[in-house]
């Protein structure tokens, strides 16, 4: 069924000039974008985001990494989009992620990993309510 799901290209990726080829991926698999943009995740924005981590030894780190340039923020939509997407991002950790996986093509850090992507219907939801007004996210067709 039809699914939208938000996706988070990391600090890193855009440090490292990898938002173009991570993109391309998404459009080449058949997604459609249907918002997009640019900023900086604040604290109040990690930690709305990532509230199931707040309290775990990890969160300081991950708060400063999310946190330490900007992000480019997507949704996109297609027929099982959150399985999808995580399919293609690969592991958490990216050195335990296939080839052939953004993760697993791109780097080697479990911290450090590029890309989030929502892990159920139901993260979608709230994580695209965190990031997006609803007049920001757009309907069109596809047809040409
Ligand atoms: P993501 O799945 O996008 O959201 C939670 C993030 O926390 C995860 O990516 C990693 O970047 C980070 N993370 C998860 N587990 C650990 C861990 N054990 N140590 C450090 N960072 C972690």
């Amino acid at each position: 069924s039809l699914q939208q799901t938000l996706i988070l290209l990391k600090p890193d990726a855009v440090q490292r000039r990898l938002c173009g080829k991570i993109l391309g991926r998404l459009e080449d698999r058949g997604l459609k974008i249907v918002a997009l943009k640019m900023l900086k995740v604040t604290k109040e924005l990690a930690a709305q985001h990532y509230a199931e981590h707040v309290k775990k030894p990890f969160y300081p780190q991950l708060e400063e990494f999310i946190t330490s340039g900007p992000v480019v923020s997507l949704i996109v939509e297609g027929p099982g989009a959150v399985q999808v997407v995580r399919d293609m991002m690969g592991k958490t950790n990216c050195r335990e992620s296939a080839p052939g996986t953004i993760r697993g093509d791109y780097g080697l850090s479990r911290q450090v990993n590029l890309i989030h992507g929502s892990d159920s219907p139901e993260s979608a939801q709230k994580e695209i309510a965190i990031y997006f007004r609803p007049e920001e996210i757009l309907s069109y067709d596809s047809t040409l």
